[in-house]
């Protein structure tokens, strides 16, 4: 019988979650859910409806009054997840969320303990009774704590700003290294503080430090350690038996 494959891939900005979760799901042919995405969509609706200068007048402290409407935020918000888009209250906002602006705001977004709950219900929904690949920051520790496929992605800071300056510069963007280096910096710096689901390595996760390596070998790397740990998932379940 075919088995369910939950793959949880972690780890920080630029790492290269996003490149390598795609192109693992089609070789095993499982869906890709882009959990970044979702908390970027929630922190372009923060932006979009004046949330940050309320959050900023109350410096940054959630009130009962401000958790209250974030709480109705999110349950007025539709967030739809595509493969290749996202689409927000109706609106395909797949560009407007990968914005300087909202790059810099979401993990303030995503340290609310309000949000947080609200996408980790969302994406345990999804995963539910299907193979999925997710990537994010805590996929592994809090989402799907119980699939035995952990992976978590590490590059060189220098590598992971570099990536992402050769990414804007293949879009024809303007773009400064040292501004992108600073900005990964500061957002990993969040990511891995804030006290609710920070960015951890799963006990039981397999560590990938991606230097130096290409797209390919870093794929077939997973690809490989999801057949071994099949292999004795297997094994144990005939000794179970
Ligand atoms: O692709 P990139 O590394 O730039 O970021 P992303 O995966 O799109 O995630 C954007 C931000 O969302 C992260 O910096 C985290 O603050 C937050 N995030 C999170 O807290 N938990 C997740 N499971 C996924 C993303
Ligand atoms: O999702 P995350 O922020 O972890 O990384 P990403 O959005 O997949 O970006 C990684 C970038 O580095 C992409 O432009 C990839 O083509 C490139 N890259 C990679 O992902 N892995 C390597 N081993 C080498 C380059």
């Amino acid at each position: 019988s075919k088995r369910r494959i939950q793959i949880a891939l972690d780890g920080p900005a630029g790492s290269g979650k996003s490149t390598v979760a795609r192109r693992v799901a089609k070789a095993l042919g499982c869906d890709y859910i882009d959990t970044g995405a979702m908390y970027r969509a929630i922190a372009l609706k923060f932006i979009e409806t004046g949330l940050f200068q309320k959050l900023d007048a109350a410096a940054s402290s959630l009130t009962p009054a401000l958790e209250a409407e974030i709480d109705h935020l999110l349950d007025t918000s539709q967030l739809e997840l595509f493969t290749e888009k996202v689409i927000l209250d109706g609106r395909d906002v797949s560009e407007a969320i990968r914005t300087q602006e909202v790059t810099r705001r979401v993990s303030q977004v995503a340290a609310m303990s309000p949000v947080r709950r609200h996408l980790v219900k969302m994406q345990r929904g999804q995963a539910q009774g299907r193979s999925v690949v997710m990537d994010g920051r805590d996929i592994g520790t809090v989402v799907l704590p119980e699939t035995p496929y952990k992976f978590f992605l590490t590059a060189s800071l220098e590598e992971r700003a570099r990536r992402r300056f050769l990414e804007f510069e293949a879009k024809g963007f303007e773009a400064d290294f040292e501004t992108i280096l600073k900005d990964i910096e500061h957002r990993d710096k969040v990511d891995s503080s804030r006290e609710d689901s920070p960015l951890v390595m799963a006990a039981d996760a397999v560590r990938i430090d991606t230097t130096g390596k290409t797209i390919d070998q870093v794929v077939t790397a997973i690809c490989e350690a999801v057949e071994a740990l099949k292999m004795s998932a297997v094994k144990t379940d005939s000794v179970d038996k």
